[in-house]
Protein backbone atom coordinates (compact mmCIF):
# COMPACT_ATOMS: atom_id res chain seq x y z
CA UNK A 1 0.00 0.00 0.00
CA UNK A 2 0.98 3.61 -0.73
CA UNK A 3 0.21 6.68 1.05
CA UNK A 4 0.62 9.99 -0.08
CA UNK A 5 0.18 12.71 1.87
CA UNK A 6 0.07 15.67 -0.40
CA UNK A 7 -2.57 16.72 -3.27
CA UNK A 8 -0.41 17.06 -5.90
CA UNK A 9 0.87 13.14 -5.23
CA UNK A 10 -2.25 11.54 -4.73
CA UNK A 11 -3.84 13.33 -7.94
CA UNK A 12 -0.46 12.01 -9.90
CA UNK A 13 -1.53 8.69 -9.10
CA UNK A 14 -5.48 9.01 -9.73
CA UNK A 15 -4.12 10.30 -12.85
CA UNK A 16 -1.85 7.29 -13.78
CA UNK A 17 -4.84 5.12 -12.68
CA UNK A 18 -7.18 6.84 -14.87
CA UNK A 19 -4.80 6.67 -17.94
CA UNK A 20 -4.70 2.93 -17.70
CA UNK A 21 -8.14 2.65 -17.83
CA UNK A 22 -8.71 1.87 -14.57
CA UNK A 23 -11.56 2.27 -11.96
CA UNK A 24 -11.08 4.05 -8.81
CA UNK A 25 -13.00 3.25 -5.68
CA UNK A 26 -12.76 5.61 -2.65
CA UNK A 27 -13.21 5.13 1.02
CA UNK A 28 -12.98 8.69 2.95
CA UNK A 29 -12.94 8.28 6.23
CA UNK A 30 -11.90 10.43 9.63
CA UNK A 31 -10.05 7.34 11.06
CA UNK A 32 -10.25 5.35 14.43
CA UNK A 33 -11.11 2.50 11.84
CA UNK A 34 -13.32 -0.60 12.92
CA UNK A 35 -14.96 -3.28 11.26
CA UNK A 36 -17.66 -1.12 9.80
CA UNK A 37 -15.08 0.72 7.93
CA UNK A 38 -13.37 -2.66 6.77
CA UNK A 39 -16.68 -3.64 4.88
CA UNK A 40 -16.66 0.07 2.83
CA UNK A 41 -13.06 -1.07 1.77
CA UNK A 42 -14.80 -4.64 0.96
CA UNK A 43 -17.48 -2.90 -1.12
CA UNK A 44 -15.36 -0.42 -2.67
CA UNK A 45 -13.05 -3.44 -4.03
CA UNK A 46 -16.24 -5.07 -5.16
CA UNK A 47 -17.13 -2.05 -7.47
CA UNK A 48 -13.59 -0.66 -8.85
CA UNK A 49 -9.92 -2.30 -10.01
CA UNK A 50 -8.08 0.22 -7.19
CA UNK A 51 -9.38 1.21 -3.77
CA UNK A 52 -7.86 4.58 -2.24
CA UNK A 53 -8.73 5.52 1.36
CA UNK A 54 -8.66 8.48 3.04
CA UNK A 55 -7.54 9.56 6.75
CA UNK A 56 -8.37 13.13 7.55
CA UNK A 57 -10.22 14.38 10.69
CA UNK A 58 -12.03 17.20 9.08
CA UNK A 59 -11.63 19.94 11.19
CA UNK A 60 -14.79 22.08 10.09
CA UNK A 61 -17.09 19.18 10.29
CA UNK A 62 -16.85 19.86 14.33
CA UNK A 63 -19.81 21.74 15.72
CA UNK A 64 -17.33 21.67 19.18
CA UNK A 65 -13.84 22.43 19.94
CA UNK A 66 -13.74 19.51 22.25
CA UNK A 67 -15.58 16.85 20.18
CA UNK A 68 -12.43 17.78 17.64
CA UNK A 69 -9.36 17.71 19.84
CA UNK A 70 -10.95 14.70 21.77
CA UNK A 71 -11.65 12.56 18.52
CA UNK A 72 -9.54 9.52 18.45
CA UNK A 73 -6.63 9.52 16.13
CA UNK A 74 -4.83 5.90 15.50
CA UNK A 75 -3.06 6.64 12.10
CA UNK A 76 -0.20 3.67 12.71
CA UNK A 77 -3.48 0.74 13.23
CA UNK A 78 -5.76 2.49 10.60
CA UNK A 79 -2.80 1.71 8.10
CA UNK A 80 -2.20 -1.54 9.17
CA UNK A 81 -6.10 -2.36 8.57
CA UNK A 82 -6.40 -0.69 5.36
CA UNK A 83 -3.29 -2.65 4.31
CA UNK A 84 -4.51 -5.72 5.28
CA UNK A 85 -8.05 -4.88 3.72
CA UNK A 86 -6.35 -4.40 0.25
CA UNK A 87 -6.30 -1.01 -0.28
CA UNK A 88 -4.02 -0.02 -3.19
CA UNK A 89 -3.18 3.90 -1.35
CA UNK A 90 -3.56 5.46 1.82
CA UNK A 91 -4.34 9.27 1.52
CA UNK A 92 -3.75 11.52 4.90
CA UNK A 93 -3.31 14.77 4.60
CA UNK A 94 -2.89 17.48 7.33
CA UNK A 95 -5.29 20.04 8.05
CA UNK A 96 -3.22 22.84 6.34
CA UNK A 97 -3.09 20.73 3.13
CA UNK A 98 -6.54 20.66 2.32
CA UNK A 99 -7.36 24.18 4.06
CA UNK A 100 -4.47 26.39 2.58
CA UNK A 101 -4.23 29.69 3.96
CA UNK A 102 -7.55 32.15 3.13
CA UNK A 103 -9.68 29.19 2.44
CA UNK A 104 -12.67 30.93 2.19
CA UNK A 105 -15.04 28.23 -0.33
CA UNK A 106 -17.79 26.21 1.24
CA UNK A 107 -19.87 24.05 -0.48
CA UNK A 108 -23.68 24.38 1.24
CA UNK A 109 -26.96 22.49 0.77
CA UNK A 110 -29.94 24.41 1.76
CA UNK A 111 -33.49 22.38 2.27
CA UNK A 112 -35.12 19.54 3.91
CA UNK A 113 -32.28 17.30 4.34
CA UNK A 114 -30.09 19.98 6.31
CA UNK A 115 -32.71 21.78 8.54
CA UNK A 116 -33.94 18.64 11.34
CA UNK A 117 -32.04 15.83 12.94
CA UNK A 118 -28.10 16.23 13.17
CA UNK A 119 -27.92 19.19 11.12
CA UNK A 120 -30.41 20.82 13.85
CA UNK A 121 -28.57 20.41 16.84
CA UNK A 122 -24.79 20.32 15.13
CA UNK A 123 -25.34 23.95 12.99
CA UNK A 124 -22.19 24.02 10.08
CA UNK A 125 -21.55 20.19 10.65
CA UNK A 126 -22.86 19.33 7.23
CA UNK A 127 -21.47 22.14 5.55
CA UNK A 128 -18.13 20.64 6.36
CA UNK A 129 -19.16 17.03 5.44
CA UNK A 130 -20.11 18.46 1.67
CA UNK A 131 -16.92 20.76 1.74
CA UNK A 132 -14.48 18.42 2.19
CA UNK A 133 -16.04 15.07 0.13
CA UNK A 134 -16.59 17.55 -2.46
CA UNK A 135 -12.65 18.46 -2.45
CA UNK A 136 -11.64 14.72 -1.67
CA UNK A 137 -13.48 13.64 -4.65
CA UNK A 138 -11.59 16.78 -6.73
CA UNK A 139 -7.83 15.28 -5.39
CA UNK A 140 -8.99 10.96 -5.65
CA UNK A 141 -11.06 11.47 -8.77
CA UNK A 142 -12.82 8.14 -8.06
CA UNK A 143 -15.21 6.68 -10.26
CA UNK A 144 -17.29 5.40 -6.93
CA UNK A 145 -17.32 6.41 -3.61
CA UNK A 146 -18.62 3.95 -0.46
CA UNK A 147 -20.35 5.34 3.15
CA UNK A 148 -21.50 3.77 5.53
CA UNK A 149 -25.56 3.59 5.99
CA UNK A 150 -25.53 4.15 10.06
CA UNK A 151 -24.67 7.90 9.06
CA UNK A 152 -28.04 8.04 7.04
CA UNK A 153 -28.61 11.72 6.66
CA UNK A 154 -24.91 12.23 5.67
CA UNK A 155 -25.42 9.97 2.88
CA UNK A 156 -28.21 10.96 1.63
CA UNK A 157 -26.92 14.34 2.09
CA UNK A 158 -23.72 13.12 -0.23
CA UNK A 159 -25.68 11.68 -2.81
CA UNK A 160 -28.18 14.42 -3.13
CA UNK A 161 -25.04 16.97 -3.88
CA UNK A 162 -23.44 14.42 -6.20
CA UNK A 163 -26.68 14.40 -8.56
CA UNK A 164 -27.36 18.44 -7.78
CA UNK A 165 -23.36 18.90 -8.60
CA UNK A 166 -23.31 16.75 -11.75
CA UNK A 167 -20.22 15.00 -9.82
CA UNK A 168 -19.21 11.91 -11.74
CA UNK A 169 -19.24 9.51 -8.96
CA UNK A 170 -21.38 6.37 -8.26
CA UNK A 171 -22.24 6.76 -4.31
CA UNK A 172 -22.48 3.38 -2.72
CA UNK A 173 -24.30 2.58 0.56
CA UNK A 174 -23.17 -0.25 2.87
CA UNK A 175 -25.56 -1.41 5.49
CA UNK A 176 -24.33 -0.36 9.10
CA UNK A 177 -22.20 -3.45 11.01
CA UNK A 178 -22.69 -3.97 14.35
CA UNK A 179 -21.24 -5.63 17.29
CA UNK A 180 -22.75 -8.65 18.75
CA UNK A 181 -24.67 -6.58 21.84
CA UNK A 182 -26.08 -4.20 19.03
CA UNK A 183 -24.44 -1.78 19.41
CA UNK A 184 -23.58 0.11 15.94
CA UNK A 185 -19.86 0.03 15.74
CA UNK A 186 -18.51 3.90 15.10
CA UNK A 187 -15.72 5.50 16.31
CA UNK A 188 -16.47 6.96 18.78
CA UNK A 189 -17.22 3.81 20.65
CA UNK A 190 -13.66 3.55 21.77
CA UNK A 191 -14.04 6.73 24.39
CA UNK A 192 -16.83 4.76 26.01
CA UNK A 193 -15.85 2.08 29.17
CA UNK A 194 -18.05 -0.72 30.45
CA UNK A 195 -20.25 1.28 31.96
CA UNK A 196 -21.04 3.94 29.36
CA UNK A 197 -21.52 1.26 26.75
CA UNK A 198 -24.18 -0.29 28.84
CA UNK A 199 -25.89 2.46 28.80
CA UNK A 200 -25.33 3.49 25.18
CA UNK A 201 -26.89 0.04 24.00
CA UNK A 202 -30.42 2.02 25.44
CA UNK A 203 -30.10 3.24 22.25
CA UNK A 204 -30.30 -0.11 19.83
CA UNK A 205 -32.63 -1.45 22.11
CA UNK A 206 -34.94 1.50 22.13
CA UNK A 207 -34.69 1.44 18.60
CA UNK A 208 -35.86 -1.93 18.38
CA UNK A 209 -38.89 -1.98 20.87
CA UNK A 210 -40.27 1.33 18.71
CA UNK A 211 -40.37 -1.26 15.50
CA UNK A 212 -41.48 -3.87 17.25
CA UNK A 213 -43.90 -1.37 18.19
CA UNK A 214 -44.71 -0.37 14.64
CA UNK A 215 -45.01 -3.40 13.89
CA UNK A 216 -47.75 -4.52 16.45
CA UNK A 217 -49.73 -1.61 14.76
CA UNK A 218 -48.10 1.66 16.64
CA UNK A 219 -48.07 4.44 14.04
CA UNK A 220 -48.16 7.43 16.10
CA UNK A 221 -44.76 9.30 16.01
CA UNK A 222 -45.30 10.33 19.76
CA UNK A 223 -45.58 6.54 20.85
CA UNK A 224 -42.75 5.46 19.04
CA UNK A 225 -40.31 8.19 20.05
CA UNK A 226 -41.78 7.20 23.56
CA UNK A 227 -40.48 3.66 23.08
CA UNK A 228 -37.11 4.99 22.77
CA UNK A 229 -36.86 7.55 25.67
CA UNK A 230 -38.82 5.21 27.74
CA UNK A 231 -35.66 2.54 27.21
CA UNK A 232 -33.01 5.15 27.41
CA UNK A 233 -34.75 6.29 31.00
CA UNK A 234 -33.82 2.28 32.27
CA UNK A 235 -30.11 4.07 32.51
CA UNK A 236 -29.31 7.22 34.05
CA UNK A 237 -27.11 9.01 32.46
CA UNK A 238 -28.28 9.22 28.88
CA UNK A 239 -29.01 12.93 27.82
CA UNK A 240 -31.57 12.34 24.55
CA UNK A 241 -30.24 14.99 21.90
CA UNK A 242 -33.25 14.28 19.38
CA UNK A 243 -35.55 11.36 18.18
CA UNK A 244 -37.37 11.80 15.38
CA UNK A 245 -39.56 10.23 12.67
CA UNK A 246 -39.21 11.22 9.17
CA UNK A 247 -40.30 9.95 5.82
CA UNK A 248 -36.86 8.52 3.81
CA UNK A 249 -38.31 10.38 0.75
CA UNK A 250 -38.27 13.80 1.10
CA UNK A 251 -37.00 13.91 4.47
CA UNK A 252 -40.23 15.59 6.09
CA UNK A 253 -41.08 14.60 9.69
CA UNK A 254 -44.22 13.09 10.64
CA UNK A 255 -46.87 12.67 13.40
CA UNK A 256 -48.06 9.23 11.54
CA UNK A 257 -45.02 6.90 10.90
CA UNK A 258 -45.43 4.52 7.76
CA UNK A 259 -42.88 2.08 6.62
CA UNK A 260 -41.29 4.18 4.20
CA UNK A 261 -40.23 5.56 7.32
CA UNK A 262 -36.93 6.01 9.60
CA UNK A 263 -36.90 6.64 13.50
CA UNK A 264 -33.80 8.21 14.19
CA UNK A 265 -31.64 9.67 17.36
CA UNK A 266 -28.76 10.75 18.30
CA UNK A 267 -27.98 10.18 22.08
CA UNK A 268 -25.03 11.63 24.73
CA UNK A 269 -23.25 9.46 27.14
CA UNK A 270 -20.97 11.48 29.40
CA UNK A 271 -20.25 13.84 26.11
CA UNK A 272 -19.57 11.29 23.81
CA UNK A 273 -21.98 11.43 20.78
CA UNK A 274 -23.92 8.65 19.05
CA UNK A 275 -26.25 8.36 16.44
CA UNK A 276 -28.15 5.52 15.16
CA UNK A 277 -31.80 4.74 13.04
CA UNK A 278 -33.60 2.18 12.29
CA UNK A 279 -36.09 1.94 8.97
CA UNK A 280 -39.52 1.34 10.63
CA UNK A 281 -41.11 -1.60 9.49
CA UNK A 282 -38.00 -3.58 7.86
CA UNK A 283 -35.87 -6.69 9.16
CA UNK A 284 -34.51 -4.87 12.43
CA UNK A 285 -30.56 -4.85 12.38
CA UNK A 286 -29.44 -7.12 9.34
CA UNK A 287 -25.36 -7.10 10.34
CA UNK A 288 -24.28 -7.81 13.14
CA UNK A 289 -20.60 -9.02 14.22
CA UNK A 290 -19.90 -11.23 16.54
CA UNK A 291 -16.89 -10.57 18.86
O1 LIG B 1 -18.22 9.82 7.85
C1 LIG B 1 -17.08 10.33 8.01
O2 LIG B 1 -16.18 9.70 8.56
C2 LIG B 1 -16.86 11.77 7.58
O3 LIG B 1 -17.99 12.55 7.77
C3 LIG B 1 -16.35 11.88 6.14
C4 LIG B 1 -17.39 11.40 5.14
C5 LIG B 1 -15.06 11.08 5.97
C6 LIG B 1 -16.05 13.35 5.81
O4 LIG B 1 -15.08 13.87 6.66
Amino acid sequence: MQQFTTIADQRAWSRQQIRAGKRIGFVPTMGALHEGHISLVQQARAHSDVVVASVFVNPTQFDNPDDLANYPRTLAADAKMLEGAGVDVLFTPEAREIYQEGHCTFVEMVGPLTDKLCAATRPGHFRGVTTVVTKLFSIVQPDVAVFGEKDLQQVLIIARMVSDLNLPVEIVVAPTVRDADGLAMSSRNRRLNPDMRERALGLPRGLQLANRAFEHGERASLKLIEAVANELLVHPGVDLDYCNVVKLSGFQEVDQADDGCVLAAAVFIDGVRLIDHIHLGRETFPVALDD
